[in-house]
């Protein structure tokens, strides 16, 4: 399994750009796990830190480390990136064990409320992703510029199928550049879950999201996908995607259930009952 750190560029609990993270987080092929890296708590970059910053900055580092690719998801501000994001980029560029980023695939996005979508913020931090040898990934047209009148009320993108298809694009990309070949892809709207290899379609899982809860309510896989542990990779996506999203679950079908029943640690992520 990759791990693919998403990072957003504001520090907003409500941002755009943590919400397009989260999407982008969603829509990452099998064998590639989209893990949140916060850049809340870092200061900016200095060689005199208080011991709370430094192991702040250590924290942020390790993660940094141990990832094999990225989401960049910037918002626009002033026609440039965030200063949170560019010192993210610089902190982890210049640490005793050299340059973190170099080589990794990053996937970079950018949203604004203007009707550029962020471009010239984007632009910034491909110049920076060049400097210090990012490797970005191609699309790398991803601007939005209209995104909550795309965010569903659950917070999922309902964006047009070229979008999607570009988005997915970007991702298939990101899956073969750190090695991943032929994964499932995932599409996710509000109701429904469905898994595709290549372009077979190979398992759904009916659903619906209201305010915070996820309910499962049907995994179907058809006969000839059978056997190859789909509706277990369907469980653990949604798993993961309740996490990025703050979800409850409830498992309402058998299936659902009895994975609950049979992964302890998962238990944590059920709607309480009460
Ligand atoms: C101080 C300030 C400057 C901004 N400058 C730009 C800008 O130059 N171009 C643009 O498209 N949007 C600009 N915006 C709009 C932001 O892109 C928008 O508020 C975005 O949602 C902020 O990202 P966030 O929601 O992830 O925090 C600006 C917003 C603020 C508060």
């Amino acid at each position: 399994m990759k791990k693919i750190g998403l990072i957003a560029g504001s520090l907003r609990q409500k941002s755009l750009a943590r919400q397009l993270a989260r999407n982008l987080g969603s829509l990452l092929p099998s064998e590639l796990l989209p893990v949140w890296v916060s850049i809340d708590d870092l200061s900016l970059y200095s060689d005199h830190l208080t011991d709370q910053a430094q192991r702040a900055c250590e924290d942020f580092l390790t993660q940094i480390a141990g990832l094999d690719g990225f989401c960049l998801v910037t918002p626009e501000i002033n026609h440039e990136m965030p200063g949170c994001l560019k010192n993210a980029l610089d902190i982890a560029s210049a640490t005793k064990q050299g340059n973190l980023w170099l080589g990794k695939p990053t996937i970079i996005a950018s949203v604004s409320t203007g009707l550029m979508g962020g471009i010239s913020a984007s632009a910034s931090v491909k110049q920076v992703a060049l400097t210090v040898g990012l490797r970005v990934i191609q699309p790398s047209e991803l601007y939005f510029g209209d995104l909550p009148n795309l965010l569903a009320p659950s917070g999922l993108l309902q964006a047009d199928q070229e979008t999607l298809s570009l988005l997915e694009l970007a991702v298939t990309h990101l899956a073969t550049a750190v090695g991943v070949q032929h994964p499932l892809n995932f599409h996710l709207t509000d109701q429904q879950l469905t898994l595709v290899r290549g372009e077979k379609e190979v398992g759904t899982a009916d659903l619906t999201i209201k305010g915070n809860l996820l309910t499962i309510k049907k995994i179907l896989i058809p006969e000839t996908s059978r056997g190859q542990g789909i509706a277990a990779q369907a469980m653990v996506r949604l798993l993961v995607i309740a996490q990025l999203f703050s979800w409850a679950i409830i498992p309402e079908c058998t299936y659902a259930q009895w994975f609950f029943d049979h992964h302890v640690a998962a238990q944590r992520l059920l709607a309480q009952n009460d």
